[in-house]
């Protein structure tokens, strides 16, 4: 199924609808409406039936929607249908927190390896990884089939570091350095930044305090 002109809108919605249907899965729910999709999820009936429309015959009058097929099908869709091998840079505090946590890895998306450039950290050990010399980043790149680069060093940097990553032929980078970087435009970046959502907090907060 092509889906190249599905609006990024609807793209960034994606993961959400593959969440809760999973949840739906886990406690055999095997069909459920676009309203009741709609409770749960919190966008409204009309946009989950136009969203899924873009997927094709998931709904049926009178049914509503498959869970598990939807699940599947979106699951392709997000190009979840595959492992994605991943390394780490930057073992700091954010990089040891992300390396930590287990659930990417059971999502599909695993680490493979953790690079940092300081001589003091190189060798220690978060969970089962040591902490390897970041000089060796590009040869382990090139060896080792590595899909997505985790960037998790200060921003001066990260240019520099992405600048190898794509010489060495990564193909996605998942950018927490508050920079944005430059890459060839068939390179995927997809940039996290959590300072951005807290001020999307603290607007609704605001907007909030007249009700
Ligand atoms: P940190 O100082 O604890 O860790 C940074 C690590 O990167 C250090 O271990 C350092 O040795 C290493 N490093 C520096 N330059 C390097 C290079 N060229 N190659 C390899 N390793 C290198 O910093 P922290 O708190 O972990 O933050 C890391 C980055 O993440 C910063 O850019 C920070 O702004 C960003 N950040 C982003 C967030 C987000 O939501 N996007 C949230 C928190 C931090």
């Amino acid at each position: 199924m092509g889906n190249k002109n599905i609006s990024m809108a609807v793209i960034r919605r994606l993961p959400k609808y593959y969440r809760y249907l999973a949840d739906l899965l886990s406690r055999d729910v095997q069909r459920i409406s676009s309203k009741e999709l709609s409770e749960i999820i919190g966008f409204t009936a009309s946009q989950i039936r136009q969203d899924l429309n873009n997927f094709g015959g998931f709904g049926q009058q009178g049914y509503g929607y498959n869970v598990e097929a939807l699940h599947k099908e979106i699951g392709k869709i997000l190009g979840l249908d595959r492992k994605y091998r991943a390394i780490l840079i930057g073992a700091g505090n954010l990089g040891q927190a992300l390396t930590n946590y287990t659930g990417f890895r059971n999502a599909g998306f695993e680490t493979i390896a953790v690079f940092d450039a300081n001589p003091k950290m190189i060798g220690l050990k978060i969970r089962d990884f040591e902490i390897m010399d970041s000089d060796h980043l590009e040869d382990f790149v090139r060896e080792n089939n590595v899909d997505i680069a985790i960037v998790c060093i200060p921003k001066n940097g990260a240019q520099g570091v992405a600048d190898k990553l794509v010489g060495a032929g990564i193909k996605g980078i998942w950018n927490f350095a508050p920079i944005d970087l430059e890459v060839p435009s068939n390179i995927i970046v997809e940039n996290v930044n959590l300072t951005e959502s807290l001020f999307t907090l603290s607007y609704l907060m605001k907007e909030n305090e007249g009700n």
